[in-house]
């Protein structure tokens, strides 16, 4: 079959795979490949067992793949035969030299800039998607310009909002799709070709065009402002543990208000996650080398409020567990950094665990999705921790559950049997506040949830 045209993707993570498989299946007359560099990553994206677990996405991809979605290493050659390019590689912390722990690591994206000028043959549209510091569409203009030779490269940014887990529906049907061009004919003529493939399936009303710069920094506030939200409520909690005020109750009484909204309220043992304390640092970068200090301090206290929320969770287990956790067992029911995801990067499972085992407890480790991702995180932790697929198993002879994933699952669990194969007394610390704390009481655990009153036995 002939296609219309042909789109590349570079990266074929998180972010690339889903959003192209829903470009596939949305548009049949659009031929779109996804290379990456990483041959065992586009091996996995060919097999049966794709290497990411998103709901609904296997069934797209089964769907596509081979029809019009393609997935390969070559990236020379899809460069070559690419319309439009979207660069979807990853921009983690940078973890050294100028700017370490804030800035982005720009050297995968740099180095596709580089491959994309090397490759190309003919005009093509450039279309940023991973997360960038604010006009870094500038410096990938730059360099694609260094070529002489009469191609055009037009470069659009198209943040992407969605959230693991729901990629899925986020991307069929998402609040809104951002376009940033350039306000030239070239710059507008590109951003309708982008437009037009997402109106294959979102009303016109939903995709928003703005100008290069606003585009690539809506992406980090959206980001800063849900993140920021999970911190203010987080603080609150922490008030009202000493006040005996119901974390629960205020988040409904507030979102009650309209202007507030009900959404990204619940107090948790503290967001993790590629994109929040990334892009919040990425923010804070940004305003402090335009010596913005003021607006830097400001967000980076996000993060640090995301810090002692995780420091404080642990700190919470010991001294409700008589000030001493060394050699006791303690089960971590998950470890991924929210539900439906096996994604663990930033999570604060991971902070967790460092820290108990600092106590000298014995850390068991359980999660549906999670637990290989968890084993690489802790590589090189003593021999501490182990690792349970069954959380009763998990539980047995522990003295402690500490909750750390709102898995459904979690949920339904029979407590009684867990209650009967721990240590006593037992404790429960939830910190996703979704088990029936009451019950749980009743069984006889002694109950720590988050920002309300503990359930326990002692005098
Ligand atoms: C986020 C943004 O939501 C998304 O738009 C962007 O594209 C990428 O970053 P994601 O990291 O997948 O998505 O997860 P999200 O659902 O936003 O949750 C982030 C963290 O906040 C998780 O650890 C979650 O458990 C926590 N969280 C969320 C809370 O603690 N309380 C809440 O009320 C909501």
């Amino acid at each position: 079959m002939e296609f219309k045209k042909n789109i590349l993707c570079i990266g074929a993570g998180y972010v690339g795979g889903p959003t192209m498989a829903a470009i596939a299946l949305k548009c049949p007359e659009l031929r779109v490949e996804i290379v990456d560099i990483n041959a065992e990553r586009i091996r996995q994206w060919n097999s049966g067992d794709i290497p990411i677990f998103e709901p609904g996405l296997a069934e797209i991809v089964n769907q596509v793949r081979g029809k019009n979605l393609f997935f390969s290493t070559e990236i020379a050659e899809g460069i070559k035969k690419a319309d439009i390019i979207f660069v979807s590689v990853n921009t983690p912390t940078k973890t050294f030299g100028e700017g370490a722990g804030m800035a982005s690591d720009l050297q995968h994206w740099e180095n596709t800039a580089h491959a994309i000028v090397a490759h190309s043959q003919g005009d093509k549209i450039i279309v940023e998607k991973s997360t960038l510091p604010v006009r870094t569409a500038e410096a990938m203009e730059r360099i694609l310009k260094a070529r002489r030779g009469g191609i055009r490269f037009e470069v659009l940014s198209n943040p992407e909002f969605l959230a693991e887990g729901s990629a899925v529906m986020d991307l069929l049907e998402p609040d809104r799709v951002l376009i940033g061009a350039h306000r030239t004919p070239e710059g507008l003529a590109a951003e309708k070709e982008l437009v037009d493939i997402y109106a294959h399936w979102i009303p016109r009303e939903k995709i928003i065009t703005t100008n290069l710069w606003s585009a690539e920094l809506s992406k980090l506030v959206a980001n800063a402002f849900l993140a920021q939200r999970i911190s203010s409520v987080n603080a609150i909690s922490a008030l009202c543990e000493k006040a005996d005020a119901d974390i629960s109750e205020i988040a409904y009484a507030i979102g009650s208000d309209s202007r507030i909204g009900s959404k990204f309220l619940n107090a948790s043992i503290g967001f993790g996650g590629s994109c929040f304390q990334k892009d919040i640092l990425n923010l804070v970068y940004i305003c402090k080398s335009y010596g913005l200090t003021e607006v830097a301090d400001y967000w980076e206290l996000v993060v640090k409020m995301n810090e002692y929320q995780k420091r404080r969770f642990v700190q919470g287990i010991v001294r409700a567990m008589f000030n001493t956790i060394a050699g006791k067992k303690i089960a971590l029911f998950g470890f991924a950094f929210k539900a439906n995801t096996g994604d663990t990067r930033e999570s604060p499972a991971f902070q967790v665990t460092r820290d108990l085992l600092e106590e000298h407890a014995y850390v068991a480790i359980t999660d549906p999705q999670a637990l290989g991702n968890a084993k690489q995180d802790l590589q090189g932790t003593n021999g501490r921790v182990s690792y349970e697929s069954d959380p009763y198993k998990a539980a047995e002879d522990a003295y402690a559950i500490a909750v750390i994933t709102e898995w459904e699952e979690y949920r339904h669990l029979d407590f009684e049997r867990i209650y009967r194969s721990m240590k006593k007394p037992a404790f429960i610390f939830d910190g996703r506040n979704i088990l029936d704390h009451g019950k749980l009481y009743e069984i006889g655990f002694n109950v720590y949830p988050i920002g309300k009153k503990a359930l326990t036995h002692f005098e």
